[in-house]
């Protein structure tokens, strides 16, 4: 039988084993490291007392749609927001399905289920990671999404 004791013990070393992992030295992927200009420009903005739809969000779209070499862009919050708002104006009805990739963040098939829509998860290729959208969409007439998130310009070969 296991003493009240040795129940204790265990847990005290699984909690330090915990506090450890917690502690060791990690690479800060989503830690923002801003420089001079960008902190003086974010300084500027909270200075002009207009935090939304401000002159700054038109330029950043501006900008955004020159370098991705498209007409427009709309700037949203988030990922998330930027993947519903594309289902939203693709007019995706309740009980749709929308094929997803089967490995990817959990945004990509939340944004379905936003528009009470059904995911539909599609194997991955093995060497790219990603689906094959652009054949079924071809073949199908259907609307295609890139989601780009953290990949924003990202060419492959
Ligand atoms: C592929 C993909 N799509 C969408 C998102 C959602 O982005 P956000 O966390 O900004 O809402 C992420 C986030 O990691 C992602 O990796």
């Amino acid at each position: 039988m296991t003493s009240l004791r040795q129940t204790s013990s265990r847990l005290s070393k699984a909690c330090a084993r915990r506090v450890n992992t917690l502690l060791r030295p990690t690479i800060p992927i989503a830690k923002p490291v801003p420089g001079r200009e960008e902190l003086e420009a974010v300084r500027k903005v909270f200075e002009s007392g207009i935090l939304i739809q401000e002159e700054k969000v038109k330029l950043l779209e501006q900008k955004f749609a020159e370098y991705i070499g498209v007409e427009q862009a709309v700037a949203v919050a988030n990922g998330t927001m930027a993947l519903d708002a594309a289902l939203k104006a693709l007019k995706i009805d309740p009980g749709d399905e929308v094929i997803t990739s089967a490995f990817s963040f959990v945004a990509s098939s939340n944004c379905v289920l936003y528009q009470v829509a059904k995911p539909v998860f599609a194997d991955i290729d093995l060497r790219s990671f990603n689906i094959d959208a652009s054949d079924v969409a071809e073949d199908h007439e259907i609307a295609l999404v890139e989601d780009a998130a953290q990949a924003d310009g990202a060419e492959y070969k």
